[in-house]
């Protein structure tokens, strides 16, 4: 992969409409659960993007069929006999956890490897296991070995080593009533992708309720499927069987939070032409910050007509509280806003490395525990940065929009991995950004 640097030159207001790439994690859920099932799957306005790509790259070494052009991908997963998922392949993406889910549901026996942590924290998967056990999944764990060990103490943090594999037999699962102790986002699709096969009823509750959640199953009920949601319980009866279907990914909420926010830095107007909805904690701390927001046909026309002003106190939730993923991009706004703000991060432990970036371009950020302080400074000032994680480097795009000068981010690979082209997308918002090959 050639590695890529983003140059921005800041100061100038955003001012355009765009158009939203399919969710990335709406899809890749979507993209396990195509494994299920019979005949082939088509998903149309789907990301092309590296956790896209990474995936594709798993399934056809199951044996699937799979086609992709452009923003179309199909799968056909009826050949499909694999159950084994090789540590190198699953090192690239931390989401290949749902294949244990899908696998499990699909061929009742899985082979994988634990995920391991990754920049923004440990990333357990206890829950994911504790629902599919009682699904009545019999799943054991190969204890690290003394190399993942030695591994572990010695790998870059940003990609952890593989810790040992899970091996995950199917054979006597039963539709059950689950309680997650937490409501993991992964853990709920797992519980999902693995119960929507086992025939009599299973309850998920204390279920995530984030967005991506309700596409997975509005996908599977297009195929066949019966689930239901009541808040924050999820209701399946299982074992219908499943039939072709080609369904369209909706806007990904997080990427259109990022450009509001990147708007919000540059004291800018977007206008967004497919809003996704699903962002009303971001969209009512935009107001208070002194935005101006007109919704019309599913359209969203966003303002920012001064310097943003404090947001005073955020803590990140699960849906629908404020979205973690969008803390290292509110933090860039906050960074060049009126006034102090705090952030209280309460879902990543390791979510705030973006701040040490954010310094280096003259912002003022404080850390403490799981919180941040953050003084707001007039400008700040245009430096060579280098992304953390996936949305600390849409963030460092956000800082730069409101600095002096030119700044130049390295490490946009981690960026892509989640947004098709953020250097087109804040072009065509006219954001004067252009890409060079890293030296
Ligand atoms: C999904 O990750 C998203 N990824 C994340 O987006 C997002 O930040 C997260 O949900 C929260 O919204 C995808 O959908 C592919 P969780 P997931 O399980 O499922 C703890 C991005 O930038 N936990 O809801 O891994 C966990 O440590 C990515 O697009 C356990 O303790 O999130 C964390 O503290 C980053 N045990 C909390 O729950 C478990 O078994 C939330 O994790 C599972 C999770």
């Amino acid at each position: 992969m050639n590695l890529k640097s983003l140059k921005i030159k800041g100061g100038i207001p955003l001012k355009g409409e765009i158009c939203i790439q399919g969710s990335k994690n709406a899809v890749l859920p979507i993209l396990a659960a195509s494994l299920l099932g019979d005949g082939p799957v088509v998903i149309e306005n789907c990301p092309v993007i590296g956790d896209v790509k990474d995936t594709l790259r798993i399934m056809k070494k199951l044996g699937c069929a799979v086609w992709q052009e452009g923003n179309v991908v199909r799968v056909d997963a009826s050949a499909a006999d694999g159950f084994m998922i090789e540590k190198e392949e699953a090192a690239r993406i931390r989401s290949s956890v749902l294949f244990l889910g899908a696998l499990l549901g699909k061929i009742k026996k899985a082979v994988l490897p634990q995920p391991g942590g990754c920049a923004i924290g440990a990333r357990p998967i206890d829950l994911h296991l504790e629902s599919l056990r009682q699904l009545g999944a019999v799943i054991e764990e190969e204890e690290d070995g003394w190399e993942e060990k030695q591994n572990q103490s010695q790998a870059d943090p940003q990609r952890k080593a593989q810790s040992g594999m899970l091996t995950a037999d199917g054979t006597h699962m039963h539709g059950a009533r689950i309680r997650l102790r937490f409501p993991s986002v992964g853990a709920t699709e797992n519980s999902i992708l693995a119960a929507v096969m086992l025939p009599g009823e299973t309850i998920v509750e204390h279920a995530a309720q984030e967005p991506e959640i309700d596409q997975l199953c509005e996908f599977l009920n297009q195929r066949g499927a019966k689930i239901k949601r009541e808040k924050n319980a999820i209701f399946i009866r299982g074992g219908a069987p499943l039939g072709p279907v080609r369904y369209r990914m909706k806007a990904d909420r997080i990427v259109t939070g990022t450009y509001l926010l990147a708007a919000a830095a540059s004291r800018g107007t977007v206008m967004i032409r497919n809003f996704s909805q699903e962002l009303d904690a971001l969209l009512l701390l935009l107001e208070k910050m002194g935005g101006s927001i007109e919704e019309q046909d599913g359209r969203l026309t966003f303002t920012m007509p001064h310097r943003a002003r404090s947001s005073a106190f955020v803590e990140t939730a699960p849906y629908p509280g404020f979205p973690t993923d969008l803390q290292s991009p509110l933090m860039a706004v906050l960074a060049g806003a009126e006034g102090v703000s705090m952030i209280k991060e309460t879902l990543f432990e390791n979510r705030f490395r973006t701040a040490g970036q954010l310094v280096r371009m003259g912002a003022q950020i404080e850390i403490r525990g799981s919180c941040a302080k953050i003084t707001g400074c007039e400008t700040l000032v245009g430096s060579v940065v280098e992304a953390p994680d996936l949305r600390g480097g849409a963030a460092l795009a956000v800082a730069a929009l409101q600095s002096e000068g030119i700044s130049t981010i390295t490490g946009m690979e981690y960026v892509e991995r989640g947004y098709e082209d953020i250097a087109r997308d804040l072009r065509m918002l006219g954001a004067d950004v252009w890409e060079e090959e890293q030296k």
